[in-house]
């Protein structure tokens, strides 16, 4: 699978401090990935959406994850400029990272985060630091790869049970 990974932060884009968050993605995604892209934005709309459009379209992205820019903070915006950009939601991605963060800490309900799809790219917000990506990817990655497939017009369904 080709991953996409953007990072939303304006101090990391300022060069203030280094991006552990993107890493976290990484090195998450290695065992599946075949190919990675990763992007630093500042946290602003046009920027996030340029981004998430250049590796959906061009690089051609099977998944994209973004890290931060979820919260509640005047310059998270990081949903919006997803939501610019997507054809469909995939809400139930996002549920289930924030019902299984839940666990973890009440905070988790302060992630606005979203999911959904381009053409045959998903993404998915993951909220700003290591350990929540950590937390949260480890949610998804069992189901990425049938996302994928899926997507891609492949598969009739899941089973694939449609014999009459
Ligand atoms: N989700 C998990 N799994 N673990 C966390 O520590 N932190 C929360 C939440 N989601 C957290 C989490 C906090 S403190 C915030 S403010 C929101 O994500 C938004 O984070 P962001 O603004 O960095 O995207």
């Amino acid at each position: 699978m080709k991953f996409g990974i953007i990072c939303a932060s304006d101090r990391c884009f300022r060069g203030e401090c280094e991006d552990l968050s993107g890493k976290a993605i990484e090195e998450c995604v290695a065992a599946l990935s075949s190919e990675n892209r990763y992007l630093l934005v500042p946290d602003e709309v046009p920027a996030i959406s340029r981004a998430i459009c250049n590796l959906a379209d061009d690089f051609g992205a099977d998944v994209i994850f973004t890290t931060g820019g979820t919260g509640f903070a005047p310059r998270d915006v990081t949903p919006e400029a997803t939501k610019a950009v997507i054809e469909r939601e995939a809400p139930g991605i996002s549920e289930a990272i924030r019902a299984k963060s839940l666990e973890i800490t009440p905070r988790a309900m302060l992630s606005r985060a979203i999911s959904g799809i381009r053409g045959k790219t998903l993404i998915i917000n993951l909220p700003g630091s290591p350990k929540a990506v950590r937390e949260s990817i480890s949610v998804v990655l069992p189901v990425l790869e049938h996302a994928v497939e899926t997507m891609s017009g492949n598969t009739l369904s899941c089973g694939g049970d449609y014999k009459k």
